[in-house]
């Protein structure tokens, strides 16, 4: 390896991620910041103005400044027809915009794009270049996706000139191109292997550039690396427009796709999709998909009243408080964070007086859903008291409210948008904070509203039961 290195082409340089001083050859360490593993190649196509020597000034033209008002017609969006993934991309594609889809390998990221592009074609010129599978594989799929007769045009590659070459020269104007995936391409001025940080970065740089110019829509397909990040220390998030991130458990048919960057939409939308034999299948109904396996009232699960983007999700909390066999007891989490999980843990202990601390938790979001909303604390508070004094929680309540460390309950966004989804799934109660948030929001006339100043309040709901519970005892 450091063999090839040092051998290095003439237009090549290594310039350190931390300090950003330039070294001709590799190196273990900066000379300039003495940071460890910070050198990474690049092309250096003209000598930097910032370089030594660069003292004369190089330009005198002055700066034009405009207006905030009046702007060009924007051109429409282009939009795909598969209604989850347009609402994602916050309605459409807009022309010249560069998105990374981000996911675990396996996932279902190349079955999407397909699926996308199988759809725009119908209305744009859509290109899909694949570097990962042979023409033969790819086509495979599109058989099984049903997609065969989609105008797509489709061609393996792996090095980025051609294919600016390629896009450039077309007789017509690609209008959607899919890149799949950006870790097997590669500039030929480049001397590092595709898949590392200066390969990724450079070719993603070119085709972005490139893109943009023609105003083609540009899909870059990235696999998140085992530290959860996209090739290596999030390289190419700041550089595309739209960041979406393709989620999901392998043992669940249920994925997600969820927008974590947009500069052309809202941020947190989820799409939700399920993994069938004929590609993915669109939910459009995500609540009553969370809760399709619920059945009797069992203890330790309640069912949390979320806004995912800008739809509201119902979801099933379900927790399970065991004896512990050690001396330090297990604390297992799917689907939430930890941290608050300690958290609420905590509040229930000092506040409540419910002993948890020597027991084994576990906490489980149904159906591979990850919540990240505080809003769900109230929900996991209910799910570990009725896991804890084995008392099933009302099965026909929905539950939110996010818990500060005094034990009382905080309001929180959106409260009308949650009682009606809750409402329009046959739900009859609705535990919320007591305090609303701006005031005046009308009450849901089909709901039993129980609303809640402390987390000691919730308490009575399971007392009844547990102290009927003691007396058969
Ligand atoms: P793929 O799109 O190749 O994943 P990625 O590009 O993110 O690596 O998805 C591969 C998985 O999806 C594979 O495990 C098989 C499954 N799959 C189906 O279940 N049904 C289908 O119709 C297709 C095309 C794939
Ligand atoms: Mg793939």
């Amino acid at each position: 390896m450091p063999y090839i290195i040092f051998m290095s082409k003439k237009n090549t340089q290594y310039v350190c991620q931390a300090c950003g001083t330039i070294h001709s050859k590799w190196a273990g360490q900066c000379t300039g910041c003495g940071e460890w593993n910070t050198l990474v190649e690049e092309v250096a196509e003209k000598p930097s103005p910032f370089a030594k020597g660069a003292r004369t000034p190089t330009s005198k033209s002055t700066l034009e400044f405009v207006a905030l008002s009046g702007h060009e017609t924007p051109q429409p969006r282009r939009k795909s027809g598969i209604s989850e993934f347009d609402r994602v991309c916050g309605g459409g594609l807009v022309p010249g915009c560069a998105m990374l889809i981000g996911g675990d390998p396996g996932i279902g990221k190349s079955t999407i794009l397909l699926q996308v592009v199988a759809d725009l074609s119908k209305s744009f010129h859509c290109a899909y270049i694949s570097g990962e599978e042979s023409i033969d594989q790819v086509r495979l799929r599109a058989e099984r996706l049903g997609l065969s007769k989609a105008t797509v045009e489709l061609t393996a590659a792996t090095n980025v000139n051609d294919i600016i070459a390629t896009l450039k020269s077309g007789p017509q104007l690609y209008q959607v191109v899919v890149i799949d995936s950006i870790q097997t391409m590669y500039l030929d001025q480049l001397d590092s292997a595709p898949g590392t940080v200066a390969q990724v970065r450079a070719c993603a740089a070119e085709l972005i550039r490139v893109t943009k110019d023609l105003g083609i829509c540009l899909f870059l397909v990235g696999h998140v690396t085992k530290e959860g990040m996209i090739a290596g220390p999030r390289v190419l998030e700041h550089m595309v427009d739209t960041v979406l991130y393709f989620e999901g458990e392998r043992g669940h048919a249920f994925r997600i796709l969820r927008a974590v960057k947009n500069r052309f939409g809202p941020t947190d939308e989820i799409g939700v999709f399920e993994m069938t034999d004929k590609g993915l299948a669109q939910v459009t109904n995500p609540s009553a998909l969370f809760l399709a396996e619920r059945s009797e009232p069992v203890s330790g699960s309640v069912v949390f009243a979320g806004i995912e983007g800008t739809r509201p999700v119902l979801v099933e909390i379900q927790a399970l408080v065991a004896p512990s066999t050690f001396g330090t007891p297990r604390r297992a989490v799917i689907g939430w964070d930890t941290n608050r999980l300690a958290m609420v843990v905590a509040v229930l202990e000092t506040r409540c007086g419910v002993q948890l601390g020597g027991r084994d938790i576990y906490l489980n979001v149904a159906g591979g859903l990850r919540v990240t909303e505080p809003a769900a604390d109230l929900a996991v508070a209910a799910a570990l008291l009725s896991a804890a004094f084995n008392v099933p929680f009302a099965g026909d309540a929905v539950v939110f409210g996010e818990l500060a460390l005094s034990g009382e309950i905080r309001a929180v966004a959106q409260s009308e948008l949650r009682a009606k989804e809750a409402a329009k799934l046959g739900f009859a109660k609705i535990f919320r904070p007591r305090i609303r948030k701006a005031g005046k929001a009308k009450e849901n006339e089909v709901l039993e509203t129980i609303t809640l100043g402390h987390l000691r309040d919730l308490l009575p709901f399971f007392g009844d039961r547990k102290k009927k519970k003691e007396e058969a005892e």
